[in-house]
């Protein structure tokens, strides 16, 4: 049995190790240990804690997370106040800025620290006899909020420095910020609880940090670097800000890896370039950089202005987000016939360019934005990105303008649109007509797979389209020797072949023509499919999505499809336009796809069929050219009666409409009996 006073040992040596360990691997990003070992230095020491509870002190590193939630904040008074920055928006107020401190110092050139201006909340943690005590929002710069409990979940903030020069009292300064990534995690898991997201990372930190429960804040993905001090006793400090920081990481502060120290302005401007072509690939936001006098003696001879230090200034990076009105919602068709909202803006000048379209993506972006004409809104962009709405400023909406809806009819050629479930985009259904949709069409259309219309490549459809000599698949059939000599290197004998292999492209396949057609969600296996069940174009073009859907591996998804697709009025012509030019296929099953046997025939089922559903009972005389209603008129020409009729045998019988029974259906249908 170990003694209490080994146990005390025990821990204080497992604390430290851990500690060491952290420091390794947040501060110095360079880890000794793998995880498992650390787990298992953590596991001990919780285990032991957990044994003797009178030896748990709060700068334990198991003890982050508290478990009870707060009433309120308590306020913080910052006996040196957290200041704020000057900004400079050009290179001109950042050479004003020098030349001001220069003449104020009376020096030729300054040495600056720069260091990135990260975009999160500022925060001052203050370390007594190296043990974290409180941490402090900067409010309005004397009187913040007390955040201590959320702040002891972040864990790139030690709870106990390292080393042991630190001074008695240490305040340091820094930034809590939410790094891309966790961003991105955090509003994704919003998003599918249903919750608002966070426009945008800084947002997010503060929303995180200021959470009464720590344990939320603990969920998040916070982190903080260190950028500068505040109250400091009993210590000489190096008489660099840049050798404090380095101080500061030597007592396991998170210090920012991008900063340097530089040589006069121009060092300054270069700095500035160097960040900005590197602000993409850094894993956080920034909104510029910090330029800050080197030595602390200089610092103190240029003092302080209202609360802003003349010693420092921001050199901001352009807005990245701004105001603007949204002046129309159009809608683009793209070339695969999706509809894409894009939103026309008045133009206004954010990221460093000026910007007048931004994406709505689709109805569920336009939902969640509740965007509407002549709404203003915030636009964003990042980097390289494209333009993003980022919200609307529904304080500032005249009216009562309407909701934006992706339009029933595409606004190219005036097709159905169709947005299939599971499917965040709006299609056009009208493929084989709609301009925006030509090219990829007919590329399509003449591919290997489809109507294998051998020398026809991607190139040689392009220039056809631009030509203006094919507007459809058909137009392709009417092409002449002449107008294919006439384009671009496009010699006698391969517009000869390119003839040749259209005029043998004629003799096809149902399935392959089924599968030209470029119905959305109709792959070849499908195409297939139904070419054998419905045996006919006719069939086909004739079902409704119920007997569809009685096709074996086809769902309401594709059924919906195939019946818009043959629903709109241009798809039809086209059709019928390449089978005037001559297309066609071998009979499927015996019957001639032309001569459909119970072509004009109306059938109505009654009652419970034994060998097939009513579905596909249905599916099987509609391949056969039969209509199938669902009750009994005059017009009706057969009721199949089977098990336990209704009212509708009854119906038939006085009318005098002839009944068929199941078996004589299965004859019918060439199914034996
Ligand atoms: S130094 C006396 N350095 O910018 C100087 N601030 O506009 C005090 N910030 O409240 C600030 N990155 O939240 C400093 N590298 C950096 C910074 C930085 C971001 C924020 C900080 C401050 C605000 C001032």
């Amino acid at each position: 049995m170990p003694s209490h006073e080994q146990i005390r040992d025990r821990i204080a040596q497992l604390r430290d190790e851990i500690n060491y360990h952290n420091y390794r691997y947040y501060i110095l990003d360079d880890p000794e240990i793998s995880d498992s070992e650390y787990d298992r230095l953590l596991r001990e020491l919780q285990d032991l804690e957990q044994q003797y509870p009178e030896l748990i002190t709060p700068d334990s590193p198991t003890q982050r997370v508290g478990a009870t939630p707060l009433e309120s904040f308590a306020e913080v008074k910052h006996r040196i106040p957290m200041l704020s920055l000057g900004n400079a928006f050009s290179d001109e107020e950042v050479l004003d800025f020098d030349r001001r401190a220069r003449e104020r110092l009376g020096v030729d050139v300054i040495e600056y620290a720069v260091e990135p201006k990260l975009d999160g909340l500022a925060i001052s943690l203050r370390y007594e006899e190296g043990v974290l005590v409180q941490a402090g929002t900067r409010g309005d710069g004397t009187t913040g909020e007390d955040v201590t409990l959320n702040v002891r979940t972040i864990e790139t903030i030690p709870l106990r420095l390292v080393g042991h020069d630190y001074p008695t009292v240490l305040e340091v300064r820094g930034e809590i910020i939410m790094d891309r990534a966790g961003f991105e995690k955090l509003n994704q898991s919003r998003r599918e609880q249903g919750e608002k997201e966070f426009v945008n990372p800084r947002n997010a930190a503060a929303g995180s940090l200021r959470q009464l429960d720590p344990r939320i804040t603990a969920s998040r993905p916070l982190s903080f670097f260190s950028y500068g001090i505040g109250e400091v006793t009993e210590a000489r400090l190096p008489d660099r800000h840049s050798a404090i920081i380095k101080k500061l990481q030597s007592w396991g502060l998170r210090i920012n890896p991008e900063s340097r120290v530089v040589k006069g302005v121009q060092g300054c401007l270069e700095y500035y370039r160097w960040i900005q072509d590197k602000r993409a690939a850094l894993a956080y936001e920034i909104d510029g950089v910090v330029y800050k006098v080197d030595k602390i003696a200089q610092q103190e001879q240029l003092g302080f202005v209202a609360r802003a230090p003349r010693w420092a200034i921001a050199h901001k990076f352009p807005a990245q987000e701004e105001m603007t009105e949204i002046e129309a919602i159009d809608v683009q068709v793209g070339r695969t016939g999706a509809l894409t909202p894009v939103a026309r803006l008045k133009p206004v000048f954010v990221g460093g360019v000026t910007v007048s379209n931004a994406t709505l993506h689709n109805q569920d972006e336009i939902n969640r934005l509740d965007v509407r004409v002549g709404d203003t809104v915030i636009v964003r962009r990042a980097g390289d990105v494209i333009p993003q709405i980022v919200s609307v400023v529904k304080s500032r909406r005249k009216g009562r303008p309407r909701k934006f809806k992706i339009p029933a009819h595409c606004p190219v050629c005036g097709s159905a649109t169709e947005r299939l479930e599971g499917d965040a985009k709006t299609f056009c259904t009208g493929g084989l007509f709609c301009e925006a949709q030509r090219k990829e069409m007919i590329k399509h259309f003449a591919s290997r797979r489809a109507m294998d219309i051998e020398g026809l490549g991607d190139k040689l459809v392009e220039q056809l389209v631009d030509n203006k000599l094919v507007n459809d698949p058909a137009d392709l059939y009417a092409l002449t020797e002449a107008q294919l000599c006439g384009l671009e290197r496009m010699a006698e004998k391969s517009a000869q072949n390119i003839l040749a292999a259209l005029d043998k492209s004629k003799d096809t396949s149902l399935a392959r023509f089924i599968y030209a057609l470029g119905i959305h969600n109709v792959g070849e296996t499908t195409a297939q499919t139904l070419a054998q069940h419905f045996g006919s174009l006719d069939a086909l073009m004739a079902a409704d999505e119920e007997s569809l859907q009685a096709v074996p591996d086809i769902g309401p998804i594709v059924a919906r499809s195939i019946v818009t697709f043959f629903a709109q009025p241009h798809n039809r012509e086209v059709i019928e336009k390449l089978l005037a030019a001559g297309l066609h296929w071998p009979d499927v099953e015996v019957k001639s796809a032309h001569e459909l046997p119970l072509k004009g025939k109306t059938f109505v089922l009654t009652g419970t069929l034994t060998r097939m559903t009513r579905n596909e009972a249905k599916a099987a005389l509609q391949a056969l050219g039969a209509k199938v209603s669902g009750s009994v008129s005059k017009k009706t020409d057969y009721v199949v009666v089977g098990e336990n009729p209704g009212s509708k045998a009854a119906k038939a019988e006085q009318l005098g409409v002839e009944v068929l029974t199941e078996s004589m259906l299965a004859q019918l249908l060439g199914k034996s009996a």
